[in-house]
């Protein structure tokens, strides 16, 4: 479902999103990578819109379900000059090796991840970590504040629509149940995006 969605709206993607990235997104965009190094992984790299931020020293590796999206990712990556290897593969069912990453991240596909693909994708994404290192996502929930809550209810229809996201994953909710460690759950922009930082225990 997915995929589809991700090919169709592949196009659009970057011209809707650009007042969400300007503003909201991209200052984020380079903590996720802090202090990563190694043979790292960007899970649903969309249209590589993590590839500015990933360290110069690191060797990363950029999946994505939809050949749509890899397609723009691919056009930013020869645009910024990066060296990250971009393929097509399901986060849920990935080819590495248990234990190949010294990291992972994913910004906002786990909102996208339907709530019975939240811990498989979790412990598949473990599967591949190595022990000690951390996964480390960027996800969307639902304000508390009233008014805020009232907006993104109204906004909620549109994004499931077009992006097959949704607001209350809770994603940080499965992480015990997939084995791994919950090292750090925060809001990183009002109380609407989270960063989550899991480990796998060691
Ligand atoms: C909302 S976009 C986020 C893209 C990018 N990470 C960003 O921050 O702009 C979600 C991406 O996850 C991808 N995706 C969804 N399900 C996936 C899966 N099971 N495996 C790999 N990628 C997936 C979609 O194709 C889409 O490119």
């Amino acid at each position: 479902m997915s995929k589809h969605r991700y090919q169709r709206i592949a196009r659009l993607y970057d011209f809707l999103d650009k007042p969400f990235e300007f503003k909201r997104y991209q200052p984020l965009r380079g903590t996720m990578f802090e202090g990563l190094s190694g043979n790292l992984l960007d899970a649903g790299v969309g249209t590589g819109r993590n590839i500015p931020f990933y360290p110069a020293d690191a060797d990363v590796t950029g999946i994505d379900l939809s050949p749509a999206m890899l397609k723009r990712a691919k056009k930013r990556h020869a645009e910024v000059g990066s060296d990250a290897t971009l393929l097509e593969m399901d986060a849920l069912d990935c080819s590495f090796d248990d234990a190949t990453f010294d990291g992972i991240v994913s910004t906002f596909m786990f909102c996208v991840l339907d709530y019975h693909q939240q811990l498989p994708a979790l412990k598949e994404l473990g599967r591949i970590l190595k022990p000690g290192a951390e996964l480390r996502l960027l996800e969307y929930s639902y304000s508390a504040d009233p008014k805020r809550r009232f907006i993104m209810r109204l906004w909620a229809p549109w994004v499931h629509f077009a992006y097959g996201a949704r607001f209350d994953r809770n994603t940080h909710e499965y992480v015990e149940q997939a084995g791994l460690e919950l090292v750090d759950s925060r809001f990183v922009l009002m109380d609407v995006i989270r960063m989550i930082v899991v480990r796998k225990p060691a």
